[in-house]
């Protein structure tokens, strides 16, 4: 069984921590990937808000092609323009819908939300068919709006 307050309170002491903020999203990604099996691929990405892009930051897992997304296209891109928590249990389901690894079936992207603007936000991928639940959107929008007031 997942601990999920235990988990928060390791990435409540990261976010709050003194290390710069790419170093926390790093910590975060790993701590996320290592301690959550269902986890195989965690990122974030930074919104270009002028460009309406987003460019990818920190992450755990296999390395992405995927680098910039447009607003609009993908989940992330969904995600950003509506700037709604998009859980997404079977992937192959998904007409707009940026894949990144044929392993991947299930998708979580919550945004990071700051005066009102998607500044960036979490990507989560699972090789397991449905893995996101209502314990992960929390603990993942709560890991949003702590570490939003550290994103310029
Ligand atoms: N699947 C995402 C693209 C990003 S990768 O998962 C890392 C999407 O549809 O936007």
């Amino acid at each position: 069984m997942i601990n999920y307050n235990d988990i928060w309170f390791k990435c409540e002491t990261i976010i709050h921590s003194k290390a710069k903020l790419k170093e926390k999203m790093q910590s975060i990604c790993n701590f996320l990937g290592t301690q959550i099996s269902a986890y195989d691929w965690v990122g974030f990405y930074l919104s270009d808000v002028k460009n309406k892009k987003l460019y990818l930051g920190p992450f755990y897992g296999e390395p992405t092609e995927h680098t910039s997304i447009s607003f609009g296209n993908g989940i992330c891109g969904q995600a950003a323009e509506s700037q709604k928590t998009f859980v997404i249990d079977d992937v192959t389901k998904e007409i707009n819908y940026i894949a990144c690894s044929v392993h991947v079936k299930s998708e979580i992207v919550v945004p990071i939300i700051k005066n009102q603007i998607v500044v960036g936000q979490i990507d989560i991928d699972s090789y397991k068919m449905s893995a996101f639940k209502t314990d992960d959107q929390q603990l993942l929008e709560q890991i949003c709006r702590e570490i939003a007031v550290y994103i310029e």
